[in-house]
């Protein structure tokens, strides 16, 4: 039985063929509608979500399978007490694989050593977004038509941000990537980070503005800032609106760099900018569907020929 904690636990390998099952049943949609029929997803969220939550079960429901979850802690019996490991020991019973998002770090693989079924990390807190990165890189392999060679801007919340700590985990491992860091200082890409990037002789620069870097991005990665997990509200007002790419700006970027966001958007990308063909952050949702389709079957070990 194979779990999804962090994009590292597929080689390069795996997730090239993971993206190609994702790219066809893109194309064939029909030649997988019944590759779940008997089986059920659970989608144990205890923090909020909209993408990640719906996209499993639209997926799980694509393939022809059922779900079942909670979507809130608050109506789990979490909030009697219950441990996550304790959980999972009962879902096991009633599903044959489960997302989990928590704000805990670690708490999906607490859950991974005393589950019967696979367990995927939907979040968990600051640390990874496992899936979220899959999503991403599946746009990036599916639009840009390679993984290699590219410059790739990560812009706004650096510190707190977990789809661009995973994203990071999972480019380093392909050819000639050269990272830029905007955020502000207080935002900084975390230190273990810029350490493991140092250790491996990945390039990368630490820059605050992002007019000053635009014109060199074959990617821009922006983000936004991190509400839930400030200390205090003054903070986070302070910083929430450093970073607006506008329609301007775009006129200085690359004819084909592509924009993507995770989502939600809170203020950091301006909605005009969203009718440029380069802003590929909603096209980038719908990947998320093909690879969580993709993902659910190579877990489950379901093959369609
Ligand atoms: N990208 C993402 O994780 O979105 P949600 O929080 O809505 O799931």
């Amino acid at each position: 039985m194979r779990h999804l904690m962090s994009p590292l636990d597929f080689s390069v390998e795996e997730l090239d063929a993971l993206f190609d099952l994702a790219n066809d049943i893109e194309f064939h949609p029909k030649k997988y509608a019944n590759a779940c029929a008997d089986k059920i997803l659970a989608t144990c969220f205890y923090e909020p979500s909209t993408r990640t939550r719906l996209s499993f079960e639209s997926a799980m429901l694509r393939l022809g399978g059922k779900v079942l979850g909670f979507s809130d802690a608050g109506s789990s019996s979490a909030s009697k007490g219950e441990s996550v490991s304790d959980t999972i020991r009962v879902i096991s019973s009633y599903a044959d694989i489960c997302a989990m998002r928590h704000p805990k770090e670690g708490a999906p693989m607490v859950a991974a050593a005393k589950s019967l079924i696979p367990v995927i990390n939907a979040g968990d807190g600051g640390h990874q977004h496992p899936t979220q990165t899959l999503t991403d890189l599946l746009t990036i392999r599916s639009l840009k038509g390679r993984m290699n060679n590219f410059t790739i801007g990560l812009c706004g919340d650096l510190k707190f941000g977990r789809t661009v700590h995973s994203l990071i985990d999972a480019l380093v491992r392909y050819e000639n990537i050269n990272f830029i860091f905007i955020s502000p200082p207080e935002l900084r890409i975390p230190d273990y980070i810029i350490d493991e990037l140092k250790a491996k002789d990945i390039p990368f620069k630490e820059v605050i503005s992002l007019d000053e870097v635009m014109p060199e991005l074959d990617l821009l990665y922006m983000t936004r800032v991190q509400r839930e997990r400030f200390f205090n509200e003054e903070d986070y007002v302070r910083l929430k609106d450093f970073y607006i790419l506008k329609k301007a700006q775009m006129d200085h970027a690359k004819p084909d760099c592509l924009i993507l966001h995770p989502l939600p958007r809170v203020n950091e990308i301006s909605v005009e900018v969203d009718d440029d063909p380069r802003a590929v952050y909603f096209k980038q949702g719908q990947y998320g569907v093909y690879v969580r389709m993709a993902l659910i079957l190579t877990l489950l070990n379901i093959k369609v020929d």
